[in-house]
């Protein structure tokens, strides 16, 4: 192992930041042991957890694409906040639940939205004007907060308190435990009421077509479907700021390409792909080992603890040539960004919409793209997304004299 990084430093702040220099040494001693904190890196955990990283793409495919011995129950669950419908299940449980989600989250929906998240844009964009702005602040947290209230059907204005629940609920480094209950109590009142709203008057909305999936045979109980809105707040939200966030700070460095971009707009898809490879927002999740399994010949016992980590997968240079440059004529299919296997984001194709509609609109209205004069600043909250808490830009509708 490289002498100056140990596995300890995957749950170092910087490396939150920038893990990719971690990873790179790391990788060839996959899977490696390390202290694990679900959720974050706190002094507020008093019994570490070690678990097994796994950072090489065949180890993460494999594990990925293995939910039997990879399992996504987790024995954590319920100690950081409220065990996860879904995403913390395994089948049969899991197969149901998807089955009847898949129902009400379809692509129709997401077209549906299309034009609507294409005027929300406009609108952030006609509000941030021109100069200097933090499009974090001003477009990348609004957009999302606002698509996922609007899929829900619950009103726009309350995007700041889905925010505030959101970020509470992710990191475990500034919240105490008792301030994230708390606000998972209000989370719940909030969507209890629009669910029993909804199942004595329906609206073209996902939280009916939720009440309506399964019929009265195979209906979704209530505390399923508050249990799935509070999972959307979580996994649609800081996911799609950071896409966005980490797209536009990659490009802001390559003046040329965002030239071809105007020019050629069959790139807008690569570069948003590229980009889920080279930053993506979710960095590492978790499993556990059902049964004693190895793993490029180590064991992992069972009940051990599994990190799954996607964005090391991503910067593999075994699975993709030249893997810390950032090139747009690469083939992307295989990227995990979104994951893999049963548990393949159900939200990816909101996701790529937000993405390219946001891209477009950027490109159809800056001709160029600047740094501001005050710095980016990465977010440190937590390991498990990759973004930037403040990302100031300068927007000109006229390029510069
Ligand atoms: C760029 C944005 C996003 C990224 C990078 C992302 C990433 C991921 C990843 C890696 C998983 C797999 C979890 C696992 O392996 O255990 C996942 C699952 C999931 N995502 Fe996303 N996500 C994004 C946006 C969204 C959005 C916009 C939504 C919904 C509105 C969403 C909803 C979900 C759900 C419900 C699951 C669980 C699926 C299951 O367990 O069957 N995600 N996402």
């Amino acid at each position: 192992m490289e002498s100056t990084v140990t596995p300890d430093q995957l749950i170092a702040r910087p490396t939150f930041a920038n893990p990719y220099p971690v990873y790179r040494a790391l990788r060839p001693h996959s899977p490696v042991r390390y202290i694990s904190i679900p959720g974050g890196s706190s002094s507020q955990v008093k019994d570490p957890v070690w678990a097994w990283g796994l950072l090489r793409y065949e180890d993460v495919y494999n594990a990925l694409r293995d939910h039997e011995t990879f399992s996504s129950e987790s024995p954590m669950a319920g100690q950081f906040g409220p065990p996860l419908v879904l995403i913390q299940d395994d089948p049969p449980r899991h197969t149901r639940f998807r089955r009847l989600v898949n129902k009400a989250f379809t692509l129709r929906r997401v077209e549906e939205l299309t034009p609507w998240i294409a005027s929300i844009a406009q609108e952030l964009l006609d509000e941030i004007g021109e100069g200097e702005t933090d499009l974090v602040d001003a477009y990348t947290i609004p957009l999302p907060v606002k698509v996922i209230a609007r899929l829900l059907g619950i009103p726009g204005e309350d995007y700041v308190t889905f925010k505030r629940w959101s970020d509470a609920f992710l990191s475990t480094v500034s919240a105490t435990r008792d301030e994230r209950m708390r606000d998972l109590q209000d989370m719940i009142g909030y969507f209890g009421q629009i669910a029993a709203a909804r199942r004595t008057h329906g609206a073209e909305d996902l939280i009916t077509a939720l009440v309506q999936a399964g019929g009265e045979d195979d209906a979704l109980e209530d505390w399923e479907i508050l249990g799935f809105c509070i999972l959307l707040l979580i996994a649609g939200n800081e996911t799609t700021t950071n896409l966005i966030g980490n797209m536009l700070n990659i490009l802001v460095d390559r003046p040329e390409l965002w030239q071809q971009l105007r020019a050629d707009r069959s790139l807008v898809e690569p570069v948003i792909e590229e980009t889920l490879r080279y930053e993506g927002p979710v960095q590492r999740l978790f499993r556990t080992a059902a049964r004693d399994v190895e793993v490029a010949g180590t064991t992992i016992a069972k009940g051990d603890r599994v990190t799954i980590f996607y964005g090391a997968a991503n910067r593999d240079p075994n699975a993709f040539a030249d893997s810390d440059t950032f090139r747009v004529d690469r083939d992307l299919r295989n990227h995990v960004a979104f994951g893999m296997g049963i548990h393949y984001c159900l939200g990816a194709p909101l996701a790529r919409a937000e993405a390219t509609l946001t891209l477009n609109a950027f490109l159809d209205r800056f001709p160029t793209l600047e740094r501001g004069a005050a710095p980016a600043v990465r977010q440190m909250e937590t390991p498990i997304v990759l973004g930037f808490s403040r990302l100031p830009l300068v927007l000109k509708t006229r390029p510069s004299a």
